[in-house]
C-alpha cells in the first residue's frame, strides 16, 4: 500500500548529543521516510546543532528547523509536531516530557524516564491531564537474546519464576565512560542504579512479568575517583599515576566526530565530555548490588561493576519447572596498544572481539527442565547496536511494526516508572542502610498507567 504524505508523522528532537544520532540517522537519513520526518530540533548548545546541521547537509538530508529549548512549546505548535524525541541528560527529562505533553505532542523519551519520584508523579499527572502518550525506549528488550529469554519464560518452559540472579559487568573502557561527565553526578543521573541499571531492572520486570515491591541495595565508589588513583597506580604496577590516568583517558581530539560534537563546543556551556575518572567530584557508585523482591513472590539478586576486564552479563532464572541461563560476552578484553593506551574506539558500542583474548564474543541461552537434559535455545541474529536491539526498537517506534506483538516490547510510562522505581528505592536504601518498600516511594498510590 502506498502511504501518502498526509500519513507521515512529524517528529521533533531535543538534545542533539551522542545518543540523538541513532534517531537523527534513522529519521533524517530517510530510512523511515515513508512513515516519519524529522522537522525540528533543539539543543541548549548551538555548536552541537551546527555539527548535526553540517552532518545533515553533507549527507544530502533535509535540515530540520532549529529552536532554542525555551521555545519548545512554539516549536511543537509551529511545526505541528506529533511526537517529540527527548535525548537530553536524565535530570532534564521530566520537565521536557511535561512541557511537550502540555504543548500537544506525544513523547518518546530515552531511558531513564526520569531520576526521582516527585518527577515521576509530575509526568503521571501530565499524562492524566492531556491524555497523551509517553514511550520509554528500552532497547535491550529488543535484542534477540533478551527476547528469546522472555519467550522461554512466557511459554512456561521453566514454570513459575522463583529466583533471578543477574550480574552485569561493564569493562574498563565502557564502564569508565560513566565517570567522565554528567553521569558521575548523582543529582544529574540518579547514579548508575537509575541511569544504567534501569535497563537491567526493566529486563527483569519484563522477563518475569512482575513488579518490584522491596529493594535493599549496597555499593560504593571503590575503583574510580580521586581517593583511588594512587591505589590504582600501585596495583597496576604502572610506572606512574599518569600512566594509569592515560589508560582511562578519552582522547576527544583524536576522534573527529567527538571533537566536532563536544570538544569544539565546550566554550558555549562548559560541558566537558572527558573529565578524568580519577579526579574529585564523583558522587555515584562504581560497584553495586541489590536484592529485589517482586509481587510474584520471586527475588532478584543483582550486581553491577564498572571496571571488569571483559564486558557482558550472566542471568540465571529458576522456576518451578526448571531453569534458564543466558550468558553474553559483548567484548572479551580491553587491550593496550604500544603507546600504553586503549586500542579500541571508545565511542563504539562494545562489539565483537573474537580475536582479542581467550574469551570470545559470545551469547548462549540454555534451558533445562526438571528431569531433562539441558537444551541450547537458538538466538536469531540481531542488527546494529545494543545487542541488535536498536534496529528493532526503531521499527516499533516509527510504526513499521504496528501489531502489539506477543512479547510486549514497547514500553510506556508505567514500565519506565517501574524500572526506575528499583533504582530510586535502591538509592534510598544506599543512603539509609535499610530495605525500602517501593510502594512507600509512590506514597501508597501505585503508578497506574
Ligand atoms: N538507551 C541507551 O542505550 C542509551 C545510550 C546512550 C544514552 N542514552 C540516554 O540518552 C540521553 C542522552 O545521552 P547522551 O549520551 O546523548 O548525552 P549527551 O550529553 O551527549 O547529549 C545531551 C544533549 O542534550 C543537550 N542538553 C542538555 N540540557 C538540555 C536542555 N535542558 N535542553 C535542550 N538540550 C539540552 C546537551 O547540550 C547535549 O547536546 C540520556 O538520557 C541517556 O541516558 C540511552
Amino acid at each position: 500500500m502506498k502511504i501518502t504524505v498526509a500519513q507521515l508523522e512529524r517528529y521533533g528532537l531535543i538534545g542533539t548529543g551522542g545518543r540523538a544520532s541513532l534517531y537523527i540517522q534513522a529519521l533524517a537519513g530517510g530510512e523511515y521516510a515513508d512513515l516519519a520526518e524529522l522537522v525540528a530540533w533543539s539543543d541548549s548548545n548551538p555548536g552541537r546543532l551546527d555539527a548535526y546541521e553540517r552532518r545533515a547537509r553533507a549527507a544530502g538530508w533535509s535540515v530540520p528547523r532549529r529552536y532554542p529549548p525555551e521555545e519548545l512549546e512554539r516549536m511543537i505548535a509551529e511545526e505541528r509536531i506529533d511526537r517529540l524525541i527527548i535525548t537530553t541528560p536524565d535530570d532534564t527529562h521530566a520537565d521536557l516530557v511535561v512541557r511537550a505533553l502540555h504543548a500537544g505532542a506525544d513523547v518518546i523519551v530515552e531511558k531513564p524516564l526520569t531520576i526521582d519520584m516527585p518527577s515521576v508523579r509530575r509526568i503521571e499527572r501530565a499524562i492524566e491531564l492531556t491524555g497523551r502518550q509517553v514511550i520509554t525506549t528500552f532497547n535491550y528488550r529488543y535484542s534477540p537474546r533478551n527476547s528469546a529469554l522472555r519467550r522461554v519464560i512466557a511459554d512456561g518452559r521453566i514454570g513459575r519464576v522463583t529466583l533471578v540472579h543477574f550480574e552485569w559487568a561493564l569493562d574498563t573502557l565502557h564502564g569508565a565512560d560513566y565517570f567522565r561527565r554528567w553521569h558521575r553526578n548523582k543529582a544529574k543521573s540518579g547514579g548508575l542504579l537509575v541511569h544504567k541499571s534501569s535497563h537491567h531492572f526493566d529486563l527483569v520486570n519484563w522477563w518475569i512479568s512482575a513488579a518490584p515491591v522491596r529493594v535493599f541495595a549496597s555499593g560504593g565508589l571503590r575503583f574510580f575517583g580521586s581517593e583511588h588513583a594512587a591505589a590504582r597506580a600501585d596495583s597496576a604496577a604502572a610506572d606512574s599515576a599518569t600512566a594509569v590516568e592515560d589508560r582511562f583517558a578519552l582522547d576527544l581530539a583524536g576522534d573527529p566526530w567527538l571533537k566536532e560534537l563536544y570538544l569544539d563546543n565546550a566554550h558555549f556551556d562548559g560541558y566537558r565530555r572527558d573529565l578524568g575518572v580519577f579526579e574529585p567530584g564523583i558522587s555515584i557508585e562504581d560497584n553495586l548490588s541489590a536484592l529485589v523482591d517482586y509481587d510474584s513472590g520471586a527475588t532478584l539478586s543483582y550486581s553491577l561493576t564498572t571496571h571488569s576486564p571483559w564486558e557482558g552479563y550472566r542471568v540465571s532464572i529458576t522456576g518451578t519447572e526448571g531453569r534458564a541461563e543466558l550468558e553474553v560476552v559483548e567484548r572479551s578484553a580491553v587491550l593496550l596498544g604500544d603507546d600504553g593506551r586503549v586500542v579500541v574506539d571508545p565511542s563504539a558500542t562494545p562489539g565483537p572481539s573474537a580475536t582479542q583474548g581467550a574469551r570470545p564474543q559470545a551469547e548462549r541461552l540454555v534451558v533445562q527442565r526438571h528431569w531433562e537434559e539441558a537444551r541450547v535455545v537458538p538466538i536469531p541474529d540481531g542488527i546494529g547496536g545494543h545487542g541488535g536491539g536498536d534496529a528493532y526498537l526503531l521499527d516499533h517506534l516509527f510504526n513499521r511494526v504496528t501489531v502489539d506483538e506477543p512479547l510486549g516490547r514497547v514500553a510506556g510510562f508505567s514500565e519506565g516508572a517501574r524500572a526506575i522505581s528499583v533504582g530510586i528505592a535502591g538509592n534510598v536504601s544506599l543512603a539509609t542502610g535499610a530495605a525500602v518498600n517501593v510502594a512507600d516511594l509512590f506514597l501508597g498510590q501505585p503508578v497506574s498507567r
